[in-house]
């Protein structure tokens, strides 16, 4: 799609990492950009930055697991522009948790914000984008989305339900001239890590790298082959990138990631088999914060 002056983004999640950092690089293309996401504060100051950079930002804090909130951000975005052509389905939230260890209240509410709302968001903003013959939908899954990890598996199965989402809706977007993509991270330099429900996943996975480093000296395996950390920034011009150029299905922002989710979907034991040293260390690291009373520490 061509990025003109006109065009109108709406971002969820966009008061922090990957949100925050595609709304100021949308901006930097000289479309309009509309900010959601709870905290007010932090939206007001990323659309403080678009402003002074010369751009238009509106701001709707919204709880995108709330279907009125979610319906109402689609209608202000239309009573204050007249249009809406793309939306980037961004809000998430990480998990930590033992299967049985996993409470319903954090069950549901990881569905809520990671799969649930993509349906409340994008419902109302799909007849406008039809009717327009004209439009791009991005969800922002995970790599979690196409194989599993542990200690995190109301998120790896709620970002396996937004994969699942995007492919539904392709299929009822054929000929309507609107596209829809599903963005697949593995590890970005964000607040994800520290903010997610039942504690801070991102320093279990950190210490259980190092471990896993330890367990693969001592049994003579390869190491995982763990893609490098990128930061927002990189992740935010590879979503400008795939919304100017139409035809992108699935963006692996991560090298090597899409060979990894084919072998998953391949050969689930070979996957396994290769992440061994990582699921390892992460999983002793878990037991000793388990059994030092580290756990849950709900942020
Ligand atoms: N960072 C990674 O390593 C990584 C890897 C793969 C995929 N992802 C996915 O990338 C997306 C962006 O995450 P991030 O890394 O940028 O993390 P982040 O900095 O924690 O950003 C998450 C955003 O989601 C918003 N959010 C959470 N719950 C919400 C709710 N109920 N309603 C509205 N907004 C809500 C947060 O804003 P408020 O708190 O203000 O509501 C925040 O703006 C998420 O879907 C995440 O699962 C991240």
């Amino acid at each position: 799609m061509e990025l003109t002056p006109e065009t109108v983004v709406v971002i969820t999640g966009a008061s922090s990492g990957i949100g925050a950092a595609a709304a100021r690089r949308f901006a930097r293309e000289g479309v309009r950009v509309v900010l959601a996401a709870r905290r007010r504060d932090r939206l007001e100051s990323v659309a403080a930055e678009v402003r002074r950079a010369g751009g238009e930002a509106l701001v709707v804090p919204t709880d995108v697991t709330d279907p009125e909130q979610a319906r109402k951000l689609i209608a202000e975005t239309l009573e204050h522009f007249g249009r809406l052509d793309v939306l980037l389905n961004n809000a998430g939230q990480g998990n930590l948790a033992a299967v049985e260890e996993t409470t319903p209240e954090q069950l549901w509410q990881i569905f809520a914000v990671n799969a649930f709302a993509l349906w409340y968001v994008t419902a109302p903003a799909l007849p406008v984008l039809k009717a327009q013959r004209r439009g791009h939908i991005l969800v922002v899954a995970s790599v979690a989305g196409r194989w599993g990890y542990p200690y995190s598996s109301a998120y790896v199965a709620a970002k396996h339900a937004a994969v699942g989402f995007v492919a539904a809706l392709r299929t009822e977007l054929l000929g309507t001239g609107v596209e829809a993509t599903v963005v697949c991270p593995a590890a970005v330099d964000t607040e994800w890590g520290m903010v997610a429900q039942g504690g801070p996943v991102g320093v279990l996975f950190q210490e259980g790298v190092q471990r896993s480093k330890l367990i693969a000296r001592q049994r003579l395996l390869p190491l995982a082959p763990l893609p490098k950390v990128l930061s927002a920034d990189e992740v935010a011009e590879q979503l400008v990138q795939v919304v100017r150029s139409p035809g992108c299905t699935d963006l692996f922002t991560h090298p090597g990631t899409e060979e990894l989710a084919v072998l998953a979907a391949r050969n689930r034991r070979m996957f396994e088999q290769l992440m061994l040293p990582f699921y390892l260390g992460v999983g002793q690291v878990y037991e000793e914060w388990k059994r030092d009373g580290r756990l849950p520490m709900v942020p």
